[in-house]
């Protein structure tokens, strides 16, 4: 239970509303699904705007959506601080990527995925005024062992270390961005492997969290909202995430620290996201290592969702099949 600053009572999100959550992403994905290739990634990623805001309304709980997407190329967003969901039951912070991998999906190459994260009202991080983020997410095996400020080298041996490991089995996975021309080449130098990927840094994340995924390391900058949304999900798979933000100009950081974010300082999975209650689902959009695309055969359409509670520790897969002439309209 959680009193607001008015005296309201709230209840905790519990765990029927990841199950419910995840029609949102269904939809969203099932939505941006005819643009998969089409060359226009805002039309995607507005479609996937439209039926994630739609069936969000429907889900019992008030969310304060702390994490947005959008201000990047004026695309269509669910505004920060606009508040989601039938306003009865928890009341909860939501972070929200209709799509992460827009131009994967405009493109048609794999690894997009529509995700929402959510925990208690008041826990997330608002790192919104600094885009970038340097993150580095690994399994349970890097608590205790990773740190953001050693060197990448370091921290591959200490990880193959903990994995039990060669260092030349360690799979690492980074942004193809010219920013990372310099980590690529140590983490080579140090005789890992690399995982370079186009986009899409929450799925990168969680697959490096994951017990059962080629990927043992995640590392490197990406956007500071999929940090906090990863950092949801690291939590209800038991990893390990630290992250560091990345102003990319003196305004930037001055808006940073005037919202009261903090420089030079690593911020741990409790401070990303400070409740130990996280939900996190995610959809496939195109296929990926995480889940399956969305499939159209036969008038059904088949989607692929990761369902994560940190309460439980579970991780379910709901691979559901929807009627396509429900869809039409
Ligand atoms: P969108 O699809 O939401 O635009 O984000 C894709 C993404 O690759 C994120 O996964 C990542 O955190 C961010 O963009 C990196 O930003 P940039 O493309 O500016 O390097």
């Amino acid at each position: 239970m959680v009193t607001t600053q008015t005296g309201a009572l709230f209840l905790h999100p519990d765990r029927n509303l990841a199950m419910e959550l995840v029609r949102a992403t269904e939809a969203a994905a099932i939505r941006s699904a005819p643009f998969i290739g089409r060359g226009d990634k805002l039309a995607a990623d507005g479609a996937a705007v439209d039926a994630m805001r739609k069936f969000l309304g429907t889900v019992n709980f008030s969310g304060l959506v702390v994490i947005g997407e959008g201000e990047k190329d004026n695309a269509p967003m669910l505004f920060n601080g606009e508040v989601v969901g039938n306003g009865q039951g928890p009341a909860c912070d939501i972070a929200v990527d209709p799509i992460d991998g827009t131009s994967l999906t405009a493109a048609g190459r794999s690894h997009a995925i529509s995700m929402i994260a959510v925990a208690d009202r008041g826990s997330m991080l608002d790192a919104s005024s600094v885009f970038y983020m340097d993150k580095l997410v690994a399994g349970h095996e890097g608590i205790g062992v990773l740190d953001i400020r050693q060197p990448i080298g370091e921290n591959i041996r200490a990880l193959a270390k903990a994995k039990g490991k060669p260092v030349d089995e360690m799979r690492v996975a980074v942004l193809d961005r010219p920013r990372h021309e310099g980590l690529i080449a140590e983490i080579r130098e140090a005789g890992a492997g690399t995982r370079i990927i186009l986009d899409g840094d929450v799925a990168a994340g969680i697959n490096a969290a994951r017990h059962d995924s080629r990927i043992d390391l995640a590392v490197g900058t990406g956007g500071s909202p999929e940090g906090v949304a990863t950092a949801c999900a690291v939590k209800a798979l038991g990893g390990f995430i630290q992250g560091r933000l990345a102003p990319g100009s003196d305004a930037e950081r001055e808006r940073g620290a005037a919202a009261g974010l903090l420089f030079d300082h690593v911020y741990e999975a409790d401070d990303l996201v400070r409740s130990d209650n996280t939900f996190f689902v995610a959809t496939g959009v195109t296929d990926g290592e995480l889940v399956r695309g969305v499939r159209r055969e036969r008038g059904v359409i088949t989607t692929e969702s990761i369902v994560l509670r940190s309460r439980s520790g579970t991780i379910r897969r709901v691979i559901a099949e929807h009627q396509e002439e429900k869809w039409l309209s």
